[in-house]
């Protein structure tokens, strides 16, 4: 792939970042650009901020995009949110992307892209065994790749400890909310860590997000029995891994064959069958692609406008329409929604529901 680029787009809490990525070595071609995440953070807003950061970069028609998104992602579409606007909830995402931008587009969760690219070009690479690659921010996420294949949507960031949602305890947004010291809050990660330990027994734990440039303040702290390292592509790591995750999804629709390529192929025979794996994170010809029977479901909820969305779109619509050429982005009719993504209550409500019962 020597030469060909995808570009990488990562959308967190505070910032929408992205670069273009060379395929073979895993590095930025481009200095990354970064545009504030707009507040509200509402799905045209957002969708609209990706498309105007793709108008920075001078790409060819054919280079196509990958998003990383902190929130499990079927087929395209987020199930289910933590630390974003909730009228995210059954929005397809992918979609509302490549109607922005005009490219074939790719969406996959944020620690799942850095995972991904950790085991394809950083700390982790070549590493034949079990390895949990945990992002560190604003919220925990985690990837698990085991033979080099990924698990997606691993939201192990959500383990419920002493009651409590993990992330909202041990996450580095909690060291800084909290005011805690380095001793204090690794104290907690030692408790986060050693319950993932405990449950998942990887071989290598490698540790990401901003945060893991002052590795050295917190992981010395930490007795675990697997060895725990940083990652070495730190916050670039969602941008490049979901560059290759959207190259070899496009190469595979263009090849019109289901890829058994990279990490991506791990689920793909398990989920055989199943409406939303099929065509979602994990199957490797089709991340961020929706089935033909997605496709009509998401037509109707664009001519339906689910509430939820179309009020968020409309908040939204002034921030996002006003910074956008007219050549890219979208309107608040792209936006689909799916009307009942069934989603899982937080983990703390399912906690109390526990506790209760
Ligand atoms: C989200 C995950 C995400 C992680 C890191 C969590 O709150 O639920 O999907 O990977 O934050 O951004």
């Amino acid at each position: 792939m020597t030469g060909e680029i995808a570009f990488g787009v990562d959308v967190g809490g505070s910032g929408i970042k992205g670069a273009p990525v060379d395929l073979a070595t895993g590095e930025l071609t481009e200095e990354r650009f970064k545009i504030p995440t707009p507040q509200p953070a509402t799905p045209l807003a957002v969708v609209n901020v990706i498309a105007e950061l793709l108008s920075h970069f001078d790409l060819p028609a054919e280079v196509p995009v990958g998003v990383s998104f902190p929130s499990p992602i079927l087929g395209g579409v987020v199930a289910w949110m933590s630390n974003l606007d909730q009228s995210w909830v059954g929005v397809n995402l992918a979609d509302a992307v490549r109607l922005g931008t005009n490219r074939h587009t790719t969406v996959v969760n944020d620690a799942d892209a850095a995972g991904y690219a950790e085991v394809a070009f950083g700390a982790a690479k070549g590493h034949p065994g079990t390895v949990a690659v945990m992002t560190l921010g604003t919220g925990i996420g985690v990837a698990l790749i085991t033979g080099g294949k990924l698990w997606p949507n691993a939201e192990l960031g959500h383990i419920v400890i002493n009651g409590r949602d993990a992330e909202k305890w041990a996450a580095a947004s909690a060291k800084e909310r909290e005011g805690l010291s380095w001793t204090k809050w690794a104290r907690r990660l030692q408790r986060y860590f050693s319950e993932i330990d405990r449950l998942l027994w990887p071989d290598l734990i490698v540790v990401g997000g901003g945060i893991s440039r002052k590795h050295e303040r917190f992981l010395p702290l930490l007795d675990l029995r697997p060895p725990i390292v940083p990652a070495a592509l730190r916050n670039t790591a969602g941008i490049v891994g979901v560059a290759v995750l959207a190259a070899q999804e496009a190469a595979a629709a263009k090849a019109g064959a289901a890829s058994t390529t990279g990490l991506s192929a791990g689920a793909s025979s398990a989920s055989k069958g199943h409406p939303q794996r099929t065509s979602g994170p994990g199957t490797g010809a089709a991340i961020g692609n929706t089935s033909p029977a997605e496709q009509s479901r998401s037509a109707a909820a664009i001519a339906g406008a689910a509430a939820g969305a179309a009020a968020g779109a409309a908040a939204g619509a002034a921030a996002g329409a006003a910074a956008v050429p007219v050549t890219s982005g979208v309107n608040a009719a792209q936006i689909s929604t799916f009307p009942d993504p069934k989603i899982a209550p937080p983990a703390e409500e399912l906690a109390d529901q526990t506790q209760g019962g």
